[in-house]
C-alpha cells in the first residue's frame, strides 16, 4: 500500500514538473511571437544619449541599415544653419553616406573634416561638401531632440525647421 502511495506521489511530481517545463517553454514561444521582428526593429526609432558625447569625437549609429554620423562640435567650429542645438552644444547629425556615390566618409579629428576615400570628396564638420565630386551636403535623417536624447526616425521641431529652411530635400 505504501509503495503504491509513493508511486502515485512520484507520478504527481513528475507530471507537475513536466507541466511547469511545458508552461515555461510555451511562455517563451509566446514572447518570441509578440516581440517585433528584427526587420521591424530596424525600421523603428533609435535613441542616442547625447549627454555623454565628447567634442570632436564622431559617434556612428545605425538606423534603418544606414550609418548615422553624430558629431558634437567644438567651440571653434563655425556655426551653421544645419547645426542641431541641444542646450549650449551644437551637433552635426547626418546620414554617413557620401552624396557622390554612397561610400562612407571617414572623420579626421585633426582637420575636422570628413574625407571620402572613394573619389577624394570632402565634407566639413557641418556636413557641407567642400571638395568635389560630391556636390550636395550630407543628408539629414528625420530626428527629434527629447531633452538630451536624440531620437532617429521621428520628425521633431528642429528637423521641421531645417526642412522648412530648405536644408533637407
Ligand atoms: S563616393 Fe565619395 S567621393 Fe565618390
Amino acid at each position: 500500500m505504501a509503495v503504491e502511495k509513493e508511486r502515485r506521489n512520484f507520478l504527481g511530481f513528475a507530471l507537475g514538473g513536466f507541466t511547469a517545463i511545458g508552461s515555461v517553454a510555451a511562455l517563451g514561444a509566446m514572447k518570441r511571437t509578440w516581440d517585433p521582428l528584427p526587420s521591424v526593429k530596424a525600421a523603428g526609432f533609435t535613441k542616442v544619449d547625447l549627454s555623454t558625447m565628447e567634442e570632436n569625437v564622431l559617434v556612428v549609429e545605425k538606423w534603418r541599415g544606414k550609418p548615422i554620423f553624430i558629431l558634437k562640435k567644438t567651440a571653434d567650429m563655425k556655426a551653421n544653419d544645419r547645426d542641431v542645438l541641444v542646450g549650449e552644444s551644437r551637433y552635426l547629425i547626418s546620414v554617413g553616406l557620401c552624396t557622390h556615390l554612397g561610400c562612407i566618409p571617414a572623420y579626421i579629428p585633426k582637420d575636422k573634416n570628413f574625407h571620402c576615400a572613394c573619389h577624394g570628396g570632402m565634407f566639413n564638420a557641418s556636413g557641407e561638401a567642400i571638395k568635389l565630386p560630391p556636390e550636395k551636403p550630407l543628408e539629414i535623417p528625420p530626428f527629434k531632440i527629447d531633452g538630451t536624447t536624440l531620437v532617429l526616425g521621428e520628425e521633431g521641431e528642429q528637423f521641421k525647421k531645417l526642412k522648412a529652411a530648405g536644408e533637407i530635400a
